[in-house]
């Protein structure tokens, strides 16, 4: 038994010696939204256990509510057999929760020690600095963490950041560690090491809620998940008596598919190339340092990589959104493009979804006829868009702002998909996405395809990566460094090529 243990143990209740927290019939309503109703949620001391659910299933409200974020308008939360009532975070963060939130929350000009004890009680300045670096080494050393405490935070990569939000919590003596979509923002080579220390703190007596909607990484990890959906729980389940499918299907509401089962590409003529493309950086930075590539009718090809090496240049740079410093962009047809800046370049969120649908020809005939627009012609256009792309919205008046993610990026789809074009661009074409949306733009991208359409598909989702692509390029630092087929596709090479490994 490990100290943690034994001091969790001192205060444990009778009645549930080996749960960490129980939270019970928990409610929360936001206006017009009820995102916890009545939820059960139990976690074991040690234990690693997932809450698993769609966008808006209400997993970072619960947590939320555990963290002392936000009060519960019914319910109750205990802590190792205790009732607990939490009005502010430091309540929490007192009674021994650490919650790793889905943006960090660390400034970049201070060093990660001055980060940790950053808003800690004793202040920065009762702090020895030397006890506090051999303190925060001990800590690294014991969890497997790999962090300089004088680095500052701005050399860091994500994945030593991340590190940094855990060591901060285990400084503060948390017993529970809760963490909002980790992996989201990581390489798989860095998802591996976080699974890594996870284990380690759990094997040490720290528990964990791990919230996810990544099935592999659940499974991986996980001794038990807890399935949320539309604010409800579905279920709890351990993960060594389900499978993916189940995990799925529990989550959706129905049966789901996520394997490839196109048939392999016919690529026809080319329709898109760059040639020796170079491009900077919004800071004036080469962020495309040579790129070449072409993509033919009837094929999708993958950009890999992990964001921020070029990926919105590329884009931005094809879209003609961005000047070209040097080379050359052909483009053999028409270019429809799903822009990854869905509120800048996608939507604007203050026009209906009417409006929104013809926002590229609002000038165009039949919606405007010599200066007037006809109102009559754009309600008609966009209802067929909504039947025909199933947007789910009150009307064709609401205001786009309103809608889901999911439903937002259909109205997207139906705007840039229903014209005549040879080429699409697709940019973190389901970022932020349930799985129900994210199914169905799949199938539009396999359809468009399918039809004959070039695809570019730029995602920092390597599992998007592997399930569309015919060929898969990795950019890394404003490179191709890599070329591989979706025969030859490997996610451990892939990894090592989006790390400049390869
Ligand atoms: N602060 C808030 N104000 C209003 N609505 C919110 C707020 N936070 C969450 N919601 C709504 O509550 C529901 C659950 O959201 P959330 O807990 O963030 O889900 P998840 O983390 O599972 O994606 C969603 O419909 C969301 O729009
Ligand atoms: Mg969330």
């Amino acid at each position: 038994m490990t100290e943690r243990d034994a001091c969790s143990a001192s205060i444990v209740d009778v009645a549930s010696p080996s749960l960490a927290v129980e939270l019970k019939d928990i409610s929360k309503r936001f206006p017009g939204v009820v995102a916890n109703d009545g939820v059960n949620f139990e976690l074991r001391i040690g234990e690693i256990h997932a809450l698993l659910g769609e966008n808006g299933a209400g997993k970072t409200t619960l947590m939320n509510i555990l963290c002392g974020l936000y009060e519960p308008d019914a319910g109750e939360i205990r802590l190792f057999g205790q009732p607990v009532r939490f009005r502010a975070p430091r309540d929490a963060i007192a009674a021994g929760i650490g919650m790793v939130h889905q943006h960090f929350m660390l400034v970049d000009s201070f060093t990660v020690a001055d980060n940790i004890i950053l808003g800690q009680p004793s202040g920065i300045l009762k702090q020895n600095e030397k006890q506090l670096y051999a303190r925060l080494k001990a800590l690294s050393a014991q969890y497997g963490l790999q962090i300089d405490p004088a680095a500052e935070v701005w050399h860091l990569s994500v994945g030593e950041q991340q590190r940094v939000e855990i060591l901060k919590t285990i400084d503060r003596g948390a017993r529970i560690l809760i963490l909002d979509e980790p992996t989201a923002v990581l390489t798989p080579q860095e998802v591996e090491e976080l699974l890594g220390i996870l284990r380690t703190l759990a094997a040490q007596g720290t528990s964990i809620i791990f919230i996810s909607h990544k099935l592999k990484e659940v499974m991986a990890v996980c001794d038990r998940v807890t399935v949320l959906r539309d604010g409800h729980t579905v279920g709890t389940v351990e993960t060594r008596a389900c499978s993916e499918q189940q995990l799925a299907q529990m989550m959706v509401g129905r049966a789901v598919s996520f394997s490839r089962t196109q048939p392999a590409s016919q690529p026809g003529a080319p329709r898109l190339n760059l040639r020796n493309v170079w491009a900077d950086s919004d800071r004036g930075l080469p962020a495309l340092q040579g790129i070449n590539l072409t993509v033919h009718a009837g094929e999708i090809v993958g950009i890999a990589g992990v964001d921020g090496n070029g990926q919105r240049e590329l884009e931005e740079v094809i879209a003609r959104l961005r000047p070209l410093k040097q080379g050359e962009i052909n483009l053999m047809g028409t270019l429809a493009h799903i822009p990854s800046d869905r509120n800048g370049m996608g939507l604007l969120a203050d026009f209906s979804v009417a409006e929104n649908s013809v926002l590229r020809e609002v000038n165009n005939f039949p919606f405007n006829q010599r200066g007037f627009l006809n109102l009559r012609a754009i309600w008609n256009y966009a209802l067929q868009l909504v039947q025909k792309f199933g947007i789910r919205t009150p009307s064709i008046q609401t205001l786009a702002g309103k809608l889901s993610g999911g439903n937002a990026q259909r109205i997207i789809l139906g705007r840039e998909l229903s014209h005549n074009h040879q080429i699409v661009l697709a940019a973190q074409p389901t970022r932020g996405l349930d799985i129900s949306a994210i199914e169905y733009i799949h199938h539009q991208l396999i359809a468009q395809r399918s039809a004959g359409v070039a695809v570019l598909l730029i995602s920092t989702e390597l599992e998007e990566i592997l399930r569309l692509s015919d060929r898969i390029l990795v950019l890394y630092e404003g490179h191709i460094v890599g070329a591989i087929t979706a025969q030859e596709a490997d996610i451990h090479h892939l990894g090592l090529l989006m790390a400049g490994k390869g």
